[in-house]
């Protein structure tokens, strides 16, 4: 093919893309809550980070895995509701509208679930993108810390007992030592409750008095009875054609794999995305960001006080003498990194998230969708300025300044260290976590 020819090809592939996203006219990709592709909030800067008179020594980083499929939950309703609901959607004669338009028509009409029970939670190769480009977008802010030997003195890489997060720790590696060599990286034997990088599977008593009770009676129980939502499962009906046959269960699922077929394909838009307004959305949304910031983020001190393990091992990594190892990498989940974020102070708003508040909340910090989406990541990048040590913060490859030093990208690791003192002399997990028999 010529090089005129190939032009004019990309050309119309651009076109179809434009015109495909065209069909909603507003940004839902923005309001998946924890099932955002991290594409959608990364930094796609590939520029060297250089502050005068510092280098950069050591890094410690938490990543959450990429994208995945669906929990067995998910896919044994997903295959056993969805095509239920196509048919009702396909064999409407109120169709087209103004949302589900001719377009997301012939999806709905070509639409199947693709999933079977044996691919619950397994990474997809959006995934292994999102890990891929994010190392290598780090290895080039971070040459010297990132060094592309692999060495295992140099580099301690680790991840939880999953396939998930097992991919995600070899498509990393594949990013900054190639495909090959990502091969031979050695990986230390997962746990299935890893203090580190999973110590909330060892927290009894926030299973029992946090994650239990949010899960049956908690504030996103109340907000799914609450008018927003009914009116979210009242329009859902009406724009779909379905009388009243769609529950509140129905509209989450839709909302689900609406998230789910976003994340995976970047260049086709998922039908279930289209029955949704911007508001129906919104409302959705913030179901979700509930959920999570009663059960990993300030909706009860245990959730985050509970992270100072993981906190603490970022500590001794930059208060050892040793410069080995240089570079920490943890593969894990939502639950770590959500839980860090409040245990350090990030995105905390002056009133608690309720399903009263909706209203006043519209503007919050703590939105899954930015903070939580798949491939979130949190990186302690270690400095020595001139016998100084300074931290820089990155979370989603963003700098962040901490709440002790809020106005400076560069925090000195000495008041770092006063401002957390507590979590990092006082770490009794063992005292927290345990069940009071009274
Ligand atoms: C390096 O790899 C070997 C196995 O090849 C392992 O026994 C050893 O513990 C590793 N060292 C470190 C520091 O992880
Ligand atoms: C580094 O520190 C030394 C003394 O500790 C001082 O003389 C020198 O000017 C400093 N350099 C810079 C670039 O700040
Ligand atoms: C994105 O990353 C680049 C470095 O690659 C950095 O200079 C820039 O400040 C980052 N953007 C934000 C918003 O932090």
């Amino acid at each position: 093919m010529t090089s005129n020819a190939k032009y004019l090809l990309l050309c119309l592939v651009c076109l179809i893309v434009a015109s495909e996203q065209c069909s909603q006219p507003y940004p839902f990709e923005k309001y998946l809550g924890t099932r955002s592709p991290y594409r959608l909030v990364s930094n796609n800067s590939f520029s060297n980070v250089n502050f005068e008179g510092c280098d950069p020594i050591k890094i410690w980083m938490i990543v959450r895995h990429g994208t995945r499929n669906p929990s067995i939950s998910n896919i044994e309703s997903i295959n056993a509701r969805l095509p239920k609901i196509r048919d009702l959607i396909i064999n409407s004669d109120s169709l087209p509208n103004e949302f589900i338009k001719n377009r997301d028509l012939d999806l709905f009409k070509k639409w199947k679930s693709r999933l079977e029970v044996d691919d619950e939670t397994k990474l997809t190769v959006e995934g292994e993108e999102e890990m891929l480009l994010l190392a290598e977008r780090m290895q080039n802010r971070f040459p010297t810390v990132f060094d592309n030997i692999y060495s295992n003195t140099t580099y301690k890489i680790k991840y939880t007992f999953s396939q998930r997060t097992k991919k995600s720790a070899y498509y990393f590696a594949a990013g900054l030592f190639g495909k090959k060599t990502a091969k031979d990286v050695w990986f230390p034997e997962p746990s299935k409750k890893d203090p580190i990088l999973r110590f909330y599977k060892l927290c009894d008593k926030w299973k029992k008095e946090i994650k239990e009770p949010v899960k049956d009676s908690g504030e996103q129980n109340k907000f799914k009875e609450s008018s927003y939502m009914i009116k979210v499962v009242t329009e859902v009906n009406k724009r779909t054609g379905a009388g009243n046959q769609l529950s509140v269960s129905d509209v989450l699922l839709m909302y689900i794999t609406c998230g789910f077929e976003t994340a995976w394909n970047k260049y086709s838009k998922s039908p279930w995305c289209s029955v949704f307004s911007e508001e129906n959305f919104k409302v959705l949304e913030y179901l979700e960001d509930l959920k999570y910031y009663w059960q990993d983020g300030y909706g009860y001190d245990l959730s985050y006080k509970q992270a100072c393990p993981a906190f603490g091992d970022m500590i001794s990594h930059f208060d050892l003498t040793s410069p080995y190892p240089k570079t920490t990498i943890y593969f894990s989940h939502s639950g770590t990194l959500l839980k860090l974020l409040a245990h350090l102070g990030l995105y905390k708003d002056e009133q608690p998230l309720t399903a009263e508040n909706f209203e006043n909340m519209r503007n919050r910090k703590w939105r899954t969708s930015l903070i939580d989406s798949f491939a979130t990541n949190l990186a302690f990048i270690l400095y020595n300025c001139n016998g100084t040590k300074k931290i820089l913060t990155l979370h989603q490859e963003n700098f962040v300044k901490l709440p002790c030093c809020p106005d400076s990208d560069l925090c000195e690791f000495t008041k770092i260290y006063d401002y957390y003192s507590q979590s990092i002399k006082s770490c009794d997990f063992q005292s927290m976590c345990s069940i009071s028999d009274n």
